[in-house]
């Protein structure tokens, strides 16, 4: 028998209402914010990820789902970023849309060792402006990612922010981390040793209590940034203070992508567990576009994972009785009008099924009842000759026979 694969899930049918609430709350939100929605292709040139998130990477080392032809190599898209400045250039939507606000949800891919949190083929909900620097529209990523948490019935969440400054001010810091923590080494965890000389500001997000005091004590706070830069992240943090949004400044947050530039922010939950808490993050990456080869355009976005969401999302009590009217027609010429009927009732816009699979009226009724129909119709030889039905509202029991001609007055009773 075959098995999914590690990390992997089946959303199977008794699990999706709650994915479809979320995402019909996000793109009522991300509508409401002028965001337009974008679907890239699941698989893109490896190289695209290389450039874009950098080689020293996790993602980029360990991660990528790489599919080798004789001339190419494919990647799974283990995130939509670079997937949506490589549209956006591709396109040309600097020409033709100008300033670009887009968003997407679906899978990506990352070879992770699944727990917890952290799957293979996980799911994202996200967004990206593109084309301005301007700090105000910082706060509006950040206050939409806010709204959008509440909106998903999540509290409990904190969001931290941060600045790494332009490519000048994170080559500073990288600098100031190699200076401070360079007689150290021996001390921080064996990742940290192998981050110091791929990708040294992950050291400075590492969770192993002896890095975080190793890089605590160089006392760096927001020191390596420039003029403009702090006077970008003073801004982003007065807008926010405005919108009276709770967040943290976080100078120990950096994360792992290269093409982050300045604002930088992550919403965290306890609940997670502490090695993998983030429910979203995101960020600025003004070089990207240019780096990709087109325009030069800042740009900002987030992304939450949705398996994350889930784990920590107040339960709302379940709906126990969804809008279905179940037909249970008991003979054969009974089942031959009983076609018809369905198809008047869909015609008329009712969600309505039947049983195919020839059950008793009492093991129909139960059937009816699993599915959580809202009320039953029974035709049988009787209703037959006097062209009526039988309803039965599944909610109180109650139960009267109804001139076919009647019906959809009465379903709409029943149903609203
Ligand atoms: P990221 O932090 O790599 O950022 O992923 C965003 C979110 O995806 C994480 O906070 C987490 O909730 C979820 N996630 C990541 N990996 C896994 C996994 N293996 N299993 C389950 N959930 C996971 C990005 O991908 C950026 N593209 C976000 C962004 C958009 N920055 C700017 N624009």
């Amino acid at each position: 028998m075959f098995k999914r694969i590690p990390g992997t899930k089946d959303i199977l049918p008794d699990q999706i209402d709650v994915w479809q609430t979320i995402e019909a709350i996000s793109r009522e939100a991300f509508s409401l914010y002028n965001y337009r929605e974008i679907r890239p292709p699941l698989i893109e040139e490896a190289s695209l990820f290389n450039r874009s998130l950098g080689d020293g990477a996790e993602i980029v080392q360990k991660q990528m789902f790489l599919i080798q032809s004789s001339s190419d190599a494919f990647a799974l898209r283990p995130e939509a970023t670079a997937s949506i400045a490589r549209a956006y250039i591709e396109n040309s939507l600097d020409k033709t849309t100008g300033f670009t606000k887009v968003y997407y949800m679906g899978p990506m891919f990352r070879m992770e060792r699944p727990q917890k949190g952290r799957l293979r083929q996980f799911h994202h909900i996200g967004c990206e402006a593109i084309g301005s620097q301007d700090p105000a529209l910082d706060v509006e990523v950040i206050a939409l990612a806010d709204k959008l948490l509440k909106a998903f019935a999540i509290d409990g969440y904190e969001l931290k922010v941060n600045s790494l400054g332009c490519a000048k001010d994170k080559s500073a810091l990288s600098d100031m981390l190699r200076a401070g923590l360079g007689d150290k080494l021996s001390g921080l965890c064996d990742d940290c040793k192998g981050r110091f000389e791929r990708n040294i500001l992950r050291v400075m997000d590492c969770k192993n209590e002896a890095c975080r005091q190793a890089v605590e004590a160089l006392s760096i706070g927001n020191s390596y940034l420039c003029a403009e830069c702090n006077e970008h992240f003073t801004r982003v943090t007065a807008g926010l203070d405005a919108l009276k949004i709770k967040y943290e400044r976080s100078p120990s947050l950096v994360r792992g992508l290269d093409y982050y530039t300045r604002t930088v922010f992550e919403a965290v939950h306890k609940e997670l567990g502490p090695q993998q808490n983030a429910l979203g993050a995101g960020g600025r990456y003004d070089n990207l576009i240019s780096q990709l080869g087109g325009p030069s355009a800042g740009a900002i976005g987030f992304a939450f994972g949705m398996e994350r969401l889930l784990l920590v999302r107040r339960q709302e009590t379940a709906a126990t009785r969804t809008r279905l009217v179940y037909l249970i027609a008991l003979g054969e010429e009974a089942k031959r009008e009983g076609v018809k009927l369905l198809e008047s009732l869909r015609a008329g816009g009712v969600s309505c099924d039947t049983d195919y699979e020839n059950k008793s009226l009492k093991g129909a009724l139960r059937k009816a009842n699993d599915l959580g129909a809202a009320c039953v119709l029974i035709l049988g030889e009787d209703e037959l000759k006097k062209e009526t039905v039988m309803l039965k509202d599944m909610v109180s029991g109650e139960q009267k026979e109804v001139e076919r001609g009647a019906l959809a007055a009465a379903l709409q009773k029943t149903l609203c």
